[in-house]
Formats: C-alpha cells, sequence, structure tokens
C-alpha cells in the first residue's frame, strides 16, 4: 500500500503537475511558477521508470546563469536539441539574470516542481556552493561550464580552458614562425576562471619564444562591441600588431570590425568557440574574417546523454568531464567533423589494449574491469601485459598498428617516451585512448582522450585528512612511500600532497623512496630504512595501498606498532586496505577507482559511432578513514 510518505509518490505528483502545464501552453506553467523563466521541451528518452499517463517519464530542470551570452544561447539550444532525441524526457529551464541569489530560488523552484534532475551551470561557483549541494541531497546533480566548492554533485561537465589556451598558443607558434611577431590578447569577463585559464595556457604555450611578444590584453566583457571599442582605441595609440588573440570568436569579430574601419589590414585573428550559424566561428573562417577559431562544444547535449544515463542508472558515471577543443582553419574546414562514424564495420570493433602489468591489487582489479566490460560491450580486446617495462608497452602497441586495430588504449607506465611511437600510430590513422595514466608531450594531438583519476587531487586529499587528523600544527614527520619513478600518479600525488602540507610547516617529509607501487618493495625499502636506524617518524604516506601494506609487514616484524605509533594513509582503496583499517593497522585510505572498463568501452563505441570524445573523463572517487572499514568494507568490489 502506498503511503504518504512513499517517495515516488511525492515526486510523481509534481512532475505529473509540470507535465499537466506543459500541455497546457504556457499560461497555466507561468501560473504555477510566476518568478521564473520557463520555458518546456517534450522530448523522448531514456529508458527510465514506468511511465506517467502522458508519456512523461523523466523531468529535468535547468539552472542557466543567464541567456544573454552566445555561448550560453548556444548551450541551451544543444541541451534543447539533444533531450528531443530522447524518449520520455521534459525539459524545464529558468534563465538567472546573473544573478546568484535568482538562481538560488530558482533551484529551490525547479525542487518544487519536481525535477528527477537538475543541470546547473552556476553564475558564480562560491555563492552556489550550498543551494546545489543541499539540492545533490535530493536529486542528481549535473554542473555545466562551472563548478562550485566540494564534491557536492554528481557531475561536472565544462571546457578544459587551460587545454584550449595550449591549443591556442601552440597556433600562434605555428603561424608566427621563427621570426615572431606582435600579439594582442583580448580575455573575456576579467578574473573569470575561464579567461584566467585560457590565458595562463595561452602563455605557457608561448614560454621560450621571445620573438613572440604579447603587447597589450585587455578584457572585453565576452561582448563584441567593447572589444571593438577598446581594440580601436588600442589601433590609435598604437597600431603595430600582427595577431590579436580573443577568448571568444564575438570578440575576435568586433575587433577585426575595429582593424576595419581603422583601414588596417594585414592583421590575422584568432577565435575561440567555432560556433556554427550565422556569425559563428565557424562562418567568420569561411568568410575570411578568422584566420582560425578553436571549436569547444558547450556541453549541453553531454549533460543530456549523461543525465539519462544517471536516471537510467547506468554504471561508470564519472565526476568530471573536460571538453575537447578543434581547430578550424580554412584549410580545415572541408574535415570539419573531427572523424566520421565508422559505421557498418560488419564485424566486432577490435581494441588493443597495453596493460603496465599486474604491480598491486588495483592493477588486477582494472584489468578485470577492462576484460568484463569488453565481453559485455562485444568489442574485441586484444589485451598484453606488459611486465612493467616501458619497451614492452612500446612493442605492444607497435604490435596492434601492425594488427590494424580500431583503437588502441593504454595505461602509460612512466609519462614520457611515448612521442615516437603514439605518433607512428596517427600516422596508420588509429585512435589512442590513455587509461588511468596520462602522458607529457608537447605534441597535444598524439591522443583522443585521457580517462582516469585527478591524482594530483588524491594527494590532496591524503594530505587534508592527514591535517584534520593531527592538527594544524602537529609536528608530523613523514615518510613518503613513492609509485614508480617518472609515472604520472607518482608524479601528481607527490605535488598534491606537497601542495597541502606546504601551508604547515610543522609537516615535514624525513625521507622519500621509490616503492615502486608494489607490496614487496615497499616491505623492501621500509625494511632498509628501518634497519638504518629511521625511527624518528610518525606518519607514513604512501602512494598506493600495496606499499602501505608492505610497510606494515615491515614495522611488524621490527615488533613496531603500525596504525597506533605510526598514522598510516594511502590511495587505491583496496580491499585488502579495508581489512588492515578494520584490524587498526591503516588509518586511511583515498580511494582511486580502478573499474575503468565501462569508461573505457564507452568511449570506444562513442569514437566509433563519430562522436567527439572528451579530452579528460575524471573518474568519482571517495576518502576513507578507518572508522569507516567495518561498514563500508562487504560493499567494495575491489
Ligand atoms: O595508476 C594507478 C596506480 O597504479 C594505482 O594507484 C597503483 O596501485 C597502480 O599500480
Amino acid at each position: 500500500m502506498r503511503t504518504l510518505l512513499d517517495p515516488t509518490r511525492r515526486r510523481a505528483a509534481p512532475r505529473a503537475r509540470a507535465a499537466r502545464a506543459a500541455r497546457s501552453p504556457a499560461v497555466s506553467l507561468l501560473g504555477l511558477l510566476a518568478p521564473l523563466l520557463l520555458i518546456l521541451a517534450l522530448a523522448s528518452s531514456c529508458s527510465g521508470p514506468k511511465e506517467e499517463p502522458d508519456g512523461v517519464k523523466w523531468l529535468i530542470g535547468v539552472s542557466h546563469a543567464n541567456l544573454t551570452e552566445p555561448w550560453r544561447i548556444t548551450m541551451n539550444r544543444d541541451i534543447l536539441s539533444e533531450a528531443a532525441t530522447k524518449k520520455g524526457l521534459r525539459v524545464v529551464f529558468t534563465d538567472a539574470a546573473d544573478s546568484a541569489s535568482k538562481q538560488i530560488d530558482d533551484i529551490a523552484h525547479l525542487l518544487k516542481l519536481g525535477v528527477n534532475l537538475l543541470i546547473v551551470s552556476p553564475v558564480d561557483g562560491d555563492a552556489l556552493t550550498q543551494a546545489v549541494t543541499a539540492a545533490y541531497q535530493k536529486v542528481p546533480v549535473i554542473l555545466l561550464d562551472r563548478t562550485v566548492e566540494g564534491y557536492g554533485y554528481t557531475l561536472y561537465i565544462g571546457p578544459d580552458n587551460y587545454f584550449i589556451g595550449r591549443s591556442v598558443g601552440a597556433y600562434v607558434r605555428e603561424l608566427l614562425g621563427p621570426r615572431g611577431g606582435r600579439v594582442v590578447e583580448i580575455q573575456g569577463r576579467a578574473g573569470s576562471p575561464p579567461a584566467i585559464e585560457r590565458s595562463t595556457g595561452f602563455r605557457e604555450a608561448l614560454a621560450g619564444r621571445p620573438l613572440i611578444r604579447i603587447v597589450d590584453s585587455f578584457g572585453a566583457d565576452w561582448l563584441r562591441d567593447t572589444a571593438q571599442d577598446k581594440f580601436a582605441s588600442r589601433l590609435k595609440r598604437d597600431g603595430r600588431v600582427d595577431v590579436v588573440v580573443a577568448q571568444n570568436d564575438t570578440m575576435a569579430l568586433g575587433a577585426w570590425k575595429a582593424a576595419r574601419a581603422a583601414g588596417r589590414a594585414g592583421i590575422r585573428f584568432i577565435g575561440i568557440d567555432g560556433f556554427s550559424g550565422e556569425n559563428g566561428g565557424i562562418n567568420l573562417v569561411e568568410r575570411g574574417v578568422l584566420t582560425a577559431t578553436f571549436a569547444s562544444s558547450t556541453g549541453g547535449k553531454q549533460a543530456v546523454d549523461y543525465a539519462c544515463d544517471i536516471l537510467d542508472k547506468a554504471s561508470g558515471i564519472p565526476k568530471k568531464i573536460f571538453l575537447s577543443c578543434r581547430r578550424v582553419t580554412a584549410g580545415s574546414l572541408v574535415n570539419a567533423a573531427s572523424h566520421p562514424p565508422i559505421a557498418g564495420l560488419g564485424r566486432r570493433v577490435v581494441l588493443g589494449y597495453a596493460q603496465t602489468g599486474d604491480e598491486s591489487a588495483w592493477r588486477t582489479a582494472n584489468t578485470v574491469s577492462i576484460k568484463a566490460a569488453a565481453k559485455r560491450a562485444d568489442i574485441d580486446l586484444r589485451f598484453i601485459d606488459c611486465q612493467l617495462k616501458q619497451a614492452n608497452q612500446i612493442a605492444a602497441i607497435r604490435s596492434f598498428i601492425a594488427q590494424r586495430v580500431d583503437v588502441i588504449a593504454f595505461s602509460p607506465l612512466v609519462e614520457t617516451g611515448w612521442d615516437e611511437v603514439l605518433r607512428e600510430a596517427r600516422a596508420a590513422r588509429i585512435p589512442v585512448i590513455l587509461s588511468d595514466r596520462s602522458i607529457r608531450s608537447s605534441d597535444e594531438s598524439l591522443y583522443e582522450t585521457f580517462l582516469g583519476a585527478d591524482f594530483i587531487e588524491e594527494g590532496r586529499r591524503a594530505a587534508r585528512w592527514l591535517v584534520s587528523r593531527l592538527g594544524d600544527h602537529a609536528a608530523a614527520r613523514i615518510v613518503e612511500l613513492r609509485g614508480t619513478e617518472g609515472a604520472d600518479p607518482a608524479i601528481g600525488r607527490k605535488q598534491g600532497f606537497e601542495e597541502i602540507i606546504a601551508d604547515h610547516p610543522s609537516y615535514r617529509i624525513v625521507a622519500s623512496v621509490d616503492g615502486d607501487f608494489q607490496f614487496s618493495v615497499g616491505k623492501r625499502v621500509m625494511s632498509e630504512l628501518l634497519d638504518r636506524g629511521l625511527r624518528d617518524f610518525n606518519v607514513i604516506y604512501a602512494h598506493n595501498d600495496d606499499m602501505a601494506l608492505g610497510a606494515i609487514e615491515a614495522m611488524k616484524e621490527r615488533g613496531m606498532n603500525p596504525g597506533k605509533d605510526v598514522t598510516i594513509v594511502s590511495i587505491d582503496g583496496v580491499r585488502a586496505a579495508f581489512q588492515a583499517m578494520r584490524a587498526g593497522k591503516l588509518s586511511c585510505t583515498v580511494e582511486c577507482n580502478p573499474l575503468l572498463g565501462p569508461l573505457l568501452m564507452k568511449a570506444v563505441a562513442d569514437y566509433m559511432s563519430g562522436k567527439e570524445l572528451p579530452r579528460r573523463i575524471i573518474t568519482a572517487e571517495g576518502i576513507f578513514p578507518a572508522e569507516t572499514a567495518a561498514a563500508v568494507l562487504p560493499e567494495r568490489k575491489y
């Protein structure tokens, strides 16, 4: 029997109310939600729960920061057109007109309306944190474009502004060549995160090229007219400019108009966004106004796709998705699509995977996840265990190229040394996906996407937990057990940890040794330290659980009391770590999710169907202090 407290019933009523309001047009809906600007789009499906009598399965509420900037108008259009392809999906949206307090009210109204999921593009991440986090207690929340403080949301989708800036910088280097030139940078709204990140990436890409000079940089609020006025006065002061880099296409168009009015020819204009339609970036490149634009999706389409997956309780939902960008010039217009769909193969998709080896419990779980997901997705997986040797991984990738697999994926043992073999893959037109670990290369185009954890954040989490446990001013003498030398997780986890303890001078790393992510090596190096007389330490920070467990063994063998005399924090969250926590030996584990198989197979399938892959897909992860171990252990999947 359903009671009034039945949550499905409580939710069904407002959804049905909204659906009725939407059927009988805007008047009744506006009556229902007077303070909001609301528009409804009836569309079609996620598979959803049982259908309402009017055919609506899910109601999604979208809270926009504003609907005046071209970027946001396009984002809304992307959301609506993607929603229109899904059966039984209804979208309701609001416009906060750039007011954080209005957006807080909008979110409250959308929740009252009974939305099943919220998509929020915040006016201001800090001001919206509380409202978003509170909403997340009730329904899944997808953040678009800007994030909030902490992790009180389901999924973030946004551009990789730093990557966009670097890509623009790399292009300017090509364009100006060794002779260099004078560049004017037009930024969006001063101090806004995308303006800062694009500018940082841009400047970093120009580092080491002193002949390319940024002679002026000013903000124009993302607006065409402001850019036009400001660039016109710049030209009056000093007209010696070779290239204008604007942080969106609209501002680039404004600057171009100013140059034309001043009779200035020969300046090249570069923009960002690459929208289609009249005066969109693509059209401006076609007309020769812009030399290039960097096209990036608004994330609206992806938000609706993931909303359906989340509502359908699909596995492998990441925590953050950073969208890719694509350079569009007159020469590349013909091939504006990133790649054609590889449909109708008439056979199974072939995926080559070069695994690092089997160094840890994490890696074993990762391998199991990849193999199981490939089977479920009916993908022909060619899997090679590369025995912790970079040379073996390179040979494996070459063998995949020779076999002409459809996609190559691998977890790079170390960050560098991949350029040559990845260029061979590119020459053979085989896309490469980095799974779990990333690479460092000046050529950003050597791989399609990265999927895995944020290792720097994991290091920060370990340090934050430590400080919260021991106190701000505790005398912490830390032994660090590092992962494989040169590996992405070892570098990131060290960096993130050191970043946090830098604010706490009483926290010192007294010894730091390479434990190669292995139990046996962790045990050996810890034994060596102890046998050399190291006793003056009260913390162990291990870059993975296996090394921490090895160190615990070494300490036990020497009559020490790990977990009591020494606080031990490590990363991964494997079952053995939970058992050690339950036994009082380990103090905390920071999760690093090895279950990447479903994400990888989705990326492969998306690529094969012609979809543009995000630049980075970051997994959802938690943190587990010892006190949670007993309750959490039975649910652990690895
Ligand atoms: O790259 C992920 C790391 O590699 C895991 O944390 C570690 O256990 C593994 O071997």
